[in-house]
């Protein structure tokens, strides 16, 4: 059957109304393989699948790349199709914003004012903001979010248990190039000398990860001693790191115990595009 696309609400409650399992892919669009990999899980939990593409300018700050953000609405609903999505809703802004969305969702500071949060003010609030919207709307029974955005899908799966959202959420590992890039949009503006750098970031995570665990033992001066030569490392190659933190997995504190799960989050910007990725270990 191909994909359906639907534009308005309306039409997408109609067409999910006597659906219980609906499984629920947010996106902005602009759609690589880590997308498809989330529409394949979303299938393992339910269905019909639904993947919204909607570029949501309340997480944008003014002085990112809102406006420039790629807009490739018939290559990914050619995508979507491939991965046998059975609905893609893409409202325009009018249509999930009719009147200016005074009403926000505002993640607690402890969790949201840090890492991406510190470089992005507000942009936790945008993201909650239109993901509870987009909830109310297709009421999934289950959610797909990617593990590369770790401190997002921290925030969502806070927001879900805090606010009692009856859906599950799913997260899905980091689909990576072959060279170990972590797929993005973003990294579709990174020029060619750019591309072949970009994945010494999750080398750089990966060689703290590894002597961290060597050192063996968890404790402030020796976190920022990593924290602080990866990010001189990364210097060293041209990018202008935001962030190298060492992080508890469960609340994104700084871990205090030895035997913490633990991930390393970065963002860096390298040339006009800013990366981010991460690595549970
Ligand atoms: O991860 C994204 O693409 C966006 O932040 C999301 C979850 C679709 C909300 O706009």
């Amino acid at each position: 059957m191909p994909v359906r696309v639907i534009h308005t609400l309306a039409e997408l409650r109609a067409a999910l109304s006597g659906h219980p399992r609906t499984a629920f892919v947010p996106t902005m669009g602009n759609l690589h393989q880590g997308h498809l990999d989330l529409v394949r899980i979303a299938h393992e939990h339910g269905g019909p699948v639904v993947t919204s593409i909607f570029v949501n300018r309340l997480q944008f700050a003014p002085t990112e790349d809102f406006d420039r953000y790629p807009r490739t609405l018939s290559s990914d609903v050619e995508a979507l199709e491939r991965v046998r999505c059975d609905i893609v809703f893409a409202p325009d802004e009018h249509e999930l914003y009719p009147e200016p969305q005074g009403f926000k969702l505002h993640p607690p500071a402890e969790i949201a004012d840090i890492l991406e949060g510190r470089s992005r003010p507000g942009f936790f609030t945008g993201v909650s903001t239109v993901v509870h919207k987009l909830f109310n709307i297709v009421q999934p029974a289950v959610a797909v979010f990617g593990k590369k955005d770790y401190q997002q899908l921290m925030i969502i799966r806070r927001m879900v248990a805090q606010m009692a959202l009856p859906v599950e959420i799913v997260a899905a590992e980091t689909t990576r190039a072959a060279d170990g890039l972590a797929l993005s949009s973003r990294n579709g503006y990174l020029s060619p000398t750019e591309r072949a750098e970009a994945p010494r970031l999750a080398r750089c995570l990966g060689q703290l990860a590894v002597s961290l665990r060597a050192a063996g033992r968890i404790h402030s001066a020796a976190l920022s001693e990593l924290e602080t030569a990866a990010m001189r490392e990364l210097e060293q190659h041209g990018w202008a790191p935001d962030y190298v933190a060492v992080r508890r997995r469960r609340d994104l504190l700084i871990p205090s115990a030895p035997d913490e799960a633990l991930v390393v989050l970065a963002a860096a910007r390298l040339g006009a595009t800013r990366l981010i990725d991460n690595l549970e270990f």
